[in-house]
């Protein structure tokens, strides 16, 4: 039979997988890895370093005034660490809202302008021209 690819049954089962580990992706273990993996400490599930984050902002000319959109967001990595480092502000947006509740308390810790949106990437209930830019880390695997 021709292998059509990953039905929606994969999707449930990834969307599921992420649910899980969103609850536990901030533990203080998990912290400590990944301060020395990447260099932050958002809950990452990327492969995305603190370094490739600051060439991101550089390329997107982030900066105050500047509205981002972090596609597949997860806990908040990079997009908060972008809109902290740069001024802009910063919608994250992901399917599991495990992962958008610990993006929520972060940008509410620290002081971020920001929002969260429940919402696929391929559907978002936005009006063009919304965001200046956007970006998306480890989303399309
Ligand atoms: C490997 S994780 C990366 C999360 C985060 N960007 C990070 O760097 O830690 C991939 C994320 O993409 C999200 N994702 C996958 N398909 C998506 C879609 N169609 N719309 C929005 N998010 C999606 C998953 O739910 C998951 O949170």
């Amino acid at each position: 039979m021709e292998d059509t690819g990953p039905g929606p049954g994969v999707e449930r089962d990834l969307r599921a997988e992420y649910a899980r580990h969103y609850g536990f992706a901030t533990e203080p273990p998990l912290r400590r890895a990944e301060e020395r993996v990447i260099g932050a400490d958002y809950g990452a599930t990327s492969y995305t370093t603190r370094r490739q984050a600051d060439r991101v902002a550089a390329l997107l000319e982030l900066g105050p005034g500047r509205r981002l959109i972090d596609l597949g967001c997860g806990t908040g990595w990079p997009g908060i660490y972008l809109a902290a480092t740069t001024g802009c502000s910063v919608t994250l947006a992901d399917v599991p809202v495990e992962g958008l509740r610990v993006a929520a308390a972060r940008l509410e810790r620290d002081g971020i302008e920001g929002a969260v949106l429940a919402a696929s990437a391929d559907a978002l209930p936005l009006r063009d021209g919304t965001f200046d830019a956007a970006t998306s880390s480890d989303v399309f695997c």
